[in-house]
């Protein structure tokens, strides 16, 4: 019979076969599967990703739900993912649903940083995650609260005036001294010791982040395509070498840490995670396997990954907007020196007390928005969301920087105005509807309390003891170009400044 039906086909006939499975395959590619919202027609292979490289991803999310809706599905590669661009639909997915719609991508560029979805932030809900998840809680609760945060931000305060001071009234850029600031916390907190300025290690993790974020940008092609990534192009290998010097730098840290440790003398994050693996081994827990050279590494590279970008990012836009509002930055000068004065420096306890500066810092937040679409989640299940079904394994992306610029949650969201986080008795208000820099729901930022009281005295102690202004002659081109930045983690700005001491 096969034969037969072999032997009858024709010339004409075989081209319509390949042509109708072609038109399938192309079909099956593109068509939306039943249950996600609308969006704009995918195209084989590539989804929409051409719509995405226009300009900053949540401008180009923001066009699209213009024309679709606040919830709308696109495809990015292979992959089918939902945009929810108001904050109804976030909470209705991260707050009301957190399980199910706490799962990580698979990008093959989050692989193999993670060395195989070994973090915290890359990996998947599963049980190990929770466990490194806790150990880092508990590391940060101990190193990095109260007096103890205190401590760790007043020891990097003399190197940071020192360098605003060797600047003698000459323009610069803070980003370098705010980026040391932040970084010496950090390492002092997951290593346990800081740097000097200057010191090439020191250098090395700060180029680490800004060549990462450079060479990432929106991810590269095997991130949307896997197959690709076995035939890896010049900025996919860019990304490996990058990942693959951090990973042997943070190893020789990892080892220097093994020679010395001492169970009686826990003193920082790496010293809590060995202190897990020893405690796991003694008492012959399933937890082992959890808790393997790599899982350890990897957890220590997280935090200091997730907690050193954003949070000088941050700190860069603040000093700019207050040179920007210069009659803001005087109020806040006022409301420290009445406050706390000069003679300490601002604590943890001070919040609170500083309403005004308070209010700026998180308006900086809001306005500068430093991962402005989040980080991705996928749906671990199929999870109905609105009127839609949400396939198992479908991206979640939530368009903070929509939330954050929409009007109705903020009135003149495009303005600049701390009075956003001030209510009608001159109180800070924390958590207004629309504020969401951290995100929310199982996956919510790790270090979101550590981040808010180390800017919070960072950025008091700036204005306490600095005034920051425009180079001469710059009056009135100071420009934060604030379209700048496409990818996950906006990049530092670019601007010059003055600095004075206050006396
Ligand atoms: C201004 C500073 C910061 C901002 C704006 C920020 C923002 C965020 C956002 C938006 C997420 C994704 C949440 C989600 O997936 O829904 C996140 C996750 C995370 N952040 Fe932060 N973060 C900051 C500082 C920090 C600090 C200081 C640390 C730790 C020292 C930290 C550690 C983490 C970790 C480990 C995750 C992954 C959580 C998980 O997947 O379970 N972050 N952060």
């Amino acid at each position: 019979m096969l034969e037969y039906l072999i032997s009858s086909l024709n010339t004409s006939t075989i081209i319509l076969l390949v042509v109708s499975f072609l038109i399938y395959a192309w079909y099956k590619n593109v068509s939306r599967p039943a249950g996600l919202p609308p969006g704009p027609v995918a195209l084989p292979i590539v989804g929409n990703i051409f719509e995405l490289t226009k300009g900053p991803l949540h401008e180009e999310f923001n066009t699209i739900a213009k024309k679709y809706g606040d919830i709308f599905s696109i495809k990015i590669g292979s992959n089918w993912c939902i945009v929810l661009n108001n904050l109804e639909l976030a909470k209705d997915a991260f707050l009301k649903k957190p399980v199910e719609f706490a799962g990580r991508i698979k990008a093959f560029t989050v692989e193999y940083v993670s060395q195989g979805f070994n973090d915290i932030t890359g990996a998947s809900y599963c049980p190990r995650w929770k466990l490194h998840r806790k150990i880092a809680h508990s590391a940060i609760r101990h190193f990095a609260s109260g007096k103890r945060l205190d401590q760790l931000v007043h020891n990097v305060l003399p190197k940071l005036s020192r360098a605003l001071d060797e600047t003698e009234g000459k323009a610069f850029d803070p980003k370098e001294a705010l980026g040391v600031a932040v970084y010496n916390i950090l390492a002092t907190m997951c290593f346990g010791h800081d740097y000097s300025y200057g010191d090439p290690k020191l250098q090395f993790w700060i180029d680490f982040n800004k060549d990462m974020v450079r060479a990432l940008g929106n991810g590269v092609p095997a991130d949307f395509i896997p197959i690709l990534k076995h035939f890896p192009d010049p900025r996919t290998k860019g990304v490996m070498k990058i990942a693959d010097s951090w990973h042997m730098e943070l190893g020789k840290e990892m080892k220097a840490h093994r020679e010395a440790y001492d169970p009686e003398n826990v003193k920082d994050l790496i010293d809590c995670l060995m202190k897990e693996q020893e405690n796991a081994i003694a008492e012959g827990s399933a937890k082992v396997d959890s808790l393997t050279e790599t899982h350890l590494l990897q957890t220590v590279s997280d935090l200091f990954q997730a907690g050193t970008n954003t949070t000088t990012i941050t700190l860069h836009w603040a000093v700019a907007l207050m040179v920007k509002y210069p009659e803001m930055q005087k109020k806040v000068a006022e409301e420290v020196d009445r406050v706390i004065g000069r003679d300490r420096p601002p604590s943890v306890d001070d919040r609170g007390q500083l309403p005004y500066t308070e209010a700026c810092m998180y308006e900086t937040l809001r306005y500068s928005s430093v991962t402005p679409v989040g980080v991705a989640h996928t749906t671990l299940e199929d999870v109905a969301l609105g009127n839609y079904m949400i396939p198992k394994d479908t991206w979640v992306v939530v368009n903070q920087w929509a939330i954050h610029f929409n009007e109705k949650h903020w009135d003149e969201p495009n303005k600049f105005k701390p009075e956003h986080f001030l209510d009608e008795s001159g109180g800070v208000r924390q958590h207004p509807e629309g504020f969401l820099p951290f995100s929310f729901g199982r996956r919510v930022c790790l270090g979101e309390s550590f981040a808010k009281a180390e800017i919070f005295i960072l950025f008091s102690w700036l204005f306490q003891h600095y005034t920051f202004s425009v180079p001469p002659r710059q009056e009135g081109k100071f420009d934060l170009k604030l379209d700048l930045g496409s990818g996950f983690v906006r990049p530092l700005l670019e601007y010059d400044i003055v600095a004075k001491k206050r006396f």
